[in-house]
């Protein structure tokens, strides 16, 4: 018998890769959509052949009964869906960030375990092959001590024109929850995971308040709550130094033609790395000389973060971006943004 999958949320993402990826696998069905308001979601429904949709969650898990659950909302509601979800003996892929708040995410993964149901968050970029590579290369030690990590997130002037991503209240903030918080969890995952000990950060509000108008189409200053860049050291306990730098809109000459640049650079005592593409390459007397590099990254990432969270479910024993990691990540943000309203240092 198929599984059966039911989404909540009927917005970009739901469609363009949950719904993508569902369809191509004949052992499991779309069952229905959740959305928050009727004309939305029956539009939402009708265009993707889905047999369902509701307004109410509640409802659709009392007729529905499905076996997983995709949640695509905005930010704000990840978590009571998530909850939701799980007392409803569901497997759980939730969109990034996990929650706003970190105790949110201890919940989510409190539930999760107490229920004995899977729980992942749709970090899709350490899905790509060039993340899988960098770790085996990294694990096997020829990097060495990794003692410095750059971790950057930034777009010159791409501030989100659709959905909330402006709205403090419904995302939690800017870039940092949106954007960094991918090559957060990419540096992150390659390294281990290590406990974090202190964060110092900085953050702006200095485009999104004055400008209405970018790559990704036009915002309402007037409604620009977040910020529009934020900056941060992370210093571990291992003694290595993470510093991140994220924006929706700064003043860069970004050297590339993509309207964002989302990558991670990793210094060891031995070798250096770079994540998309991966590279690693090490000093020899002055010289630089390559020791791996893939010659282009790998953009097939987000299918394969569905795939993941699709075998799992399925009985496979792939690898997921857990309850467990999605809280570390969290507190990590948390701290970050405490950091940055207070301006002075956090110490986990
Ligand atoms: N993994 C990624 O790279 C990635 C990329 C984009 C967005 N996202 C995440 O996906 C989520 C949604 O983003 P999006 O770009 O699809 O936004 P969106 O604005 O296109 O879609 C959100 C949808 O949720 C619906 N909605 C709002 N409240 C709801 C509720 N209580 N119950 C059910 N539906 C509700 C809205 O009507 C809308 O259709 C966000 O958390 C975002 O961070 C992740």
């Amino acid at each position: 018998m198929k599984k059966k999958v039911a989404l909540i949320g009927n917005g970009q993402i739901a469609e363009k890769v949950h719904i993508a990826y569902y369809k191509k696998r004949e052992e499991i069905e779309i069952v229905a959509v959740v959305g928050a308001t009727e004309e939305n979601v029956k539009q939402f429904a009708e265009r993707n052949s889905i047999p369902n949709y509701y307004t109410n969650a509640e409802e659709m898990y009392t007729s529905e009964k499905p076996d997983m659950v995709s949640v695509c909302t905005p930010n704000r509601f990840h978590f009571e869906n998530v909850m939701q979800a799980l007392e409803h003996n569901c497997n759980v892929l939730c969109e990034k960030p996990p929650a706003i708040k970190a105790e949110d995410a201890k919940k989510m993964l409190e539930l999760a375990k107490q229920k004995g149901k899977i729980l992942a968050y749709d970090f899709h970029h350490r899905f790509a092959d060039d993340v899988t590579v960098l770790k085996e290369k990294i694990d096997q030690g020829i990097l060495g001590d990794i003692y410095f990590v750059k971790v950057s997130a930034l777009r010159r002037n791409a501030i989100p024109g659709w959905g909330t991503f402006i709205d403090k209240e419904a995302q939690g903030g800017g870039p940092l929850i949106d954007l960094g918080i991918h090559m957060l969890d990419a540096a992150m995952y390659v390294l281990g995971y290590p406990n974090v000990k202190k964060v110092t950060a900085k953050m702006f509000q200095k485009i999104g308040t004055k400008k209405s108008k970018g790559a990704f189409g036009l915002w309402d200053p007037q409604k620009f709550t977040v910020e529009d860049s934020l900056f941060s050291y992370i210093e571990l306990e291992n003694g290595g130094l993470i510093h991140l730098e994220t924006s929706f809109a700064l003043n860069l000459k970004l050297d590339v033609k993509e309207k964002t640049i989302m990558n991670v650079e990793l210094c060891g005592d031995e070798a250096g790395a770079t994540m998309f593409p991966a590279e690693v390459y090490k000093d020899d007397q002055g010289e630089l000389i390559s020791l791996f590099k893939r010659e282009a990254a790998d953009e097939d990432r987000h299918m394969k973060s569905m795939q993941a969270f699709v075998n799992r479910c399925l009985g496979g024993n792939d690898r997921l971006a857990d309850g467990e990691e999605g809280y570390a990540i969290q507190k990590l943000v948390e701290a970050i943004y405490q950091s940055a309203e207070k301006n002075e240092s956090v110490t986990l």
